[in-house]
């Protein structure tokens, strides 16, 4: 009997740890309507004033959104600093988020706290942020659904999620899935996001003169960027082709075989891939590419959210209360 009624109680347990994780359904764009209803006009402002300073300030949030999400859920855990004495190894130091830059996030939650203190996560600002980063320049605009709650812990070892730019295409597959995104349309849509922001040397260079699928013009004009033995932080655009426009020419760029990174260009070369289909369908509507873009960036901001009385609401992002 005893091994059983343990088996029973673990089960229990394992059961409500899931459930707590993946309460979804409870996010809504509405929730902050009563306790912050300048929620929006808040965001807006601090970004819109950022923008003018720094193009890529979009491109930042969207990708730390996407970072924070992959690891344990979008639960802001990518924002907490160091912290020994409690136990929070941070997730920035780790390989995949050495370029991200959250240093927004900060001058966002300040106007937050001072006009509604403790009551928007961090979390929330990752998302409602990245929205407003891709409608400033020039991509959808959604309604974030939001009610997440922030992590009281970090896990460094969990940034292996993250896709690398190295990795196979069924590699990438498989990290969408084990999120319960969809590797196919999930996948492309969101790689659309490669339509701003830049990418460092050392995550394509190795593609240059070597890389079959990389056009031979794109692939001089990359050498020069990055020349061999020169600087793997130098940058480049990740759309070669509207740099900073929140757009379709991303796909348009891969029909072409001048997608930056062996990833991108894996989702339109990999013979046979049930992505070619959905790269050619968005490079051929910018409306499709939209549609499915906004559906996909729910779809992740979904992924295993804190809420109800899980977590908190940090009063800063970058330490746990
Ligand atoms: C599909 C797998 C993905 C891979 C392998 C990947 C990889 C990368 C890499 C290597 C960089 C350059 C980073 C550096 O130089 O250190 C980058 C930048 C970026 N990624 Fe991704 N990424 C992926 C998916 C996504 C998704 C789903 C989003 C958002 C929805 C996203 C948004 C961005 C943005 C906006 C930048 C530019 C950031 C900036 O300018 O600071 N990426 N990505």
């Amino acid at each position: 009997m005893m091994p059983s009624f343990r088996m029973t109680t673990i089960f229990v347990l394992l059961a409500g740890m899931i459930l707590s994780r993946s309460k979804a359904q409870q996010l809504i764009p509405t929730f902050y309507g009563n306790t912050c209803p300048n929620l929006t006009t808040i965001v807006g402002g601090v970004l819109q004033q950022a923008v003018q300073s720094d193009i890529r300030i979009g491109a930042k949030l969207i990708r730390a959104h996407f970072h924070d999400c992959m690891v344990d859920g979008c639960d802001g855990s990518l924002l907490l600093d160091n912290d020994a004495a409690k136990g929070i190894v941070s997730e920035k130091d780790a390989t995949p988020n050495q370029m991200i830059d959250v240093d927004i996030v900060d001058d966002i939650k300040t106007a937050l706290e001072n006009a509604c203190p403790g009551v928007v996560s961090c979390a929330d600002i990752l998302a409602l942020g990245s929205q407003i980063g891709v409608s400033l320049t020039g991509g959808p605009t959604w309604h974030v659904p939001l009610g997440r709650r922030d992590s009281r812990t970090a896990n460094q070892d969990g940034t292996s999620a993250i896709p690398s730019p190295f990795d196979d295409f069924s590699v990438l597959q498989r990290k969408f899935r084990d999120v319960g995104l969809d590797d196919s349309t999930d996948l492309v849509a969101l790689s659309g996001a490669h339509t701003f922001g830049r990418a460092r040397c050392q995550t394509f260079s190795r593609r240059i003169g070597t890389d079959p699928t990389l056009d031979p013009t794109f692939s001089d004009v990359l050498a020069q960027i990055c020349p061999q033995g020169g600087n793997g932080n130098a940058l480049a655009n990740l759309d070669s082709s509207t740099a900073d426009d929140f757009d379709n020419n991303y796909y348009t760029n891969l029909q072409n075989n001048r997608g930056l990174l062996q990833t991108d260009q894996s989702l339109f070369s990999t013979t046979n891939a049930s992505t070619v289909a959905i790269v050619n369908r968005f490079a051929g509507s910018q409306r499709d590419f939209f549609d499915a873009f906004v559906q996909s960036m729910i779809n992740m901001g979904n992924i295993s959210p804190l809420t109800g009385s899980n977590g908190e609401i940090r009063t800063n992002c970058r330490r746990i209360n």
